[in-house]
């Protein structure tokens, strides 16, 4: 059982949120500045109000609830995670940790407990990247590792920009700047996430303390040909823009085993234009996400991936690549790694400290303040899929070490429950 947490209160927020998905019974589609983006930073505002929160959606759309605390002037500890998702994801991906942050704000009001630094909890866009590339954009733009002077450079799909779909849902890109966070302004920032990999369950452990996150990096390619009568144009007459990218896409999954062997590469997005079966394709795109524990082995994949679709260029086709995102692995606070740790072993919790393979806001924001991320297992680590499952009293022990943790961050001993 866990201590402070309510499972059914985790469940309640959580099933609250998935009402919010564009496709309903096919898993989690939530777009950041779409419709359904739109009623789930309403709930999340009106949820967080009803948690005692003073709430604001700040200049990019993140739904930021606080808790002013005894001395509101002093560095906030924030606690989060991000609220859109991948197509036909999981619900607990992101809403997970947007929900124990809740969680805490609530178990503060419960056990009466005045903190004395304020308690920020927060729900961030556009982690995933889904909508408009590379991801992280919430962390990136609050720590100023993202320009919003960009924002009108960030296309979607349709080739809206993340500007012109900020102005749709309601947000001044003109303003976007006064988001990022005055240097100092957090103490510590913590985030629960699901583990999205089978480690704790197969070991039947409760949490998993992350150390550090891999580093990860994103390229999408384009190879542009000419499109032409499928019937009528030789074979050797051709410019095949899919013939060429194909061509490259067939050696990646080499490279990435050559590089090493925890060095992951994946292409999840392939776009060929103009899409008829009976036309030569003049233009693909596709993305390819890197992934590898050091910085040299994403480097070098980089590297090898962009002169692999290089070499797709030629013979009557061009090739651009650009690179979307480049983080390098983080190592995650030391400090609050033990405080973690520690409160883990206290609540009687089984733990292993972890590496991520996974991004998360946290590889950001601990390039700004001091960073913790806790993982709670995912039944047959599946995730990024609709069938994504975490026990909501798992889930709740993952947030009574987060509360136990922002208990001692801004509480004096003896009055710690
Ligand atoms: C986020 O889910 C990522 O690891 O890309
Ligand atoms: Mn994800
Ligand atoms: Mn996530």
């Amino acid at each position: 059982m866990a201590r402070f947490a309510d499972p059914q209160r985790l469940r309640r927020l959580i099933e609250g949120l998935d009402r919010f998905t564009a496709t309903p019974g096919r898993g989690t589609t939530r777009l950041t500045y779409s419709a359904q983006f739109r009623q789930a930073a309403d709930f999340l505002r009106a949820e967080m109000e009803a948690a005692g929160l003073g709430v604001r959606e700040d200049e990019i759309g993140n739904v930021i609830g606080r808790l002013d605390g005894a001395n509101p002037e002093r560095a906030a500890v924030m606690v989060g995670s991000h609220f859109d998702s991948v197509p036909n994801g999981g619900r607990f991906d992101g809403p997970a940790g947007v929900v124990a942050g809740l969680e805490v704000a609530f178990l503060l009001r419960q056990h009466g407990l005045l903190p004395e630094r304020p308690v920020e909890v927060i729900a961030m866009i556009e982690e995933e990247g889904t909508r408009f590339g590379g991801g992280l954009a919430a962390s990136r733009i609050l720590t100023g590792a993202l320009d919003t002077a960009r924002l009108g450079a960030l296309p979607d799909d349709d080739g809206v920009t993340m500007a012109e779909a900020m102005t749709a849902y309601g947000l001044d890109p003109a303003l976007a700047h006064r988001a990022v966070l005055e240097p100092g302004s957090l103490h510590a920032f913590l985030e629960l996430h699901i583990e999205q990999g089978p480690v704790l369950e197969a070991r039947g452990e409760d949490v998993g303390i992350v150390e550090r996150i891999v580093g990860m990096a994103q390229v999408k390619a384009t190879v542009r040909g000419q499109a032409g009568h499928a019937g009528t144009t030789p074979m050797n007459a051709r410019r095949d823009a899919l013939v060429g990218a194909v061509g490259a896409l067939a050696r990646l999954p080499d490279l990435a085993r050559e590089t090493g062997p925890d060095a992951v590469l994946t292409v999840g997005k392939l776009e060929v234009r103009p899409g008829g079966a009976n036309v030569i394709p003049d233009l693909v795109t596709f993305t390819v996400d890197i992934r590898a524990p050091q910085e040299e082995a994403v480097r070098a994949l980089v590297e090898r991936t962009r002169s692999a679709i290089e070499a797709a260029g030629g013979n009557g086709l061009t090739v651009e690549i650009e690179e979307q995102l480049f983080v390098p692995p983080v190592p995650l606070s030391a400090d609050l790694h033990a405080t973690l740790s520690r409160h883990a072993a206290a609540l009687g919790l089984k733990s292993r400290s972890m590496v991520s393979g996974a991004g998360h806001d946290a590889m950001i924001m601990a390039g700004f303040a001091p960073t913790g991320l806790v993982f709670v297992p995912s039944r047959g680590g599946i995730s990024h899929a609709p069938e994504e499952w975490t026990d909501y009293e798992q889930l709740a022990r993952g947030v009574d070490v987060l509360f136990a943790a922002v208990c001692e961050l801004t509480l004096p001993p003896g009055l710690r429950p």
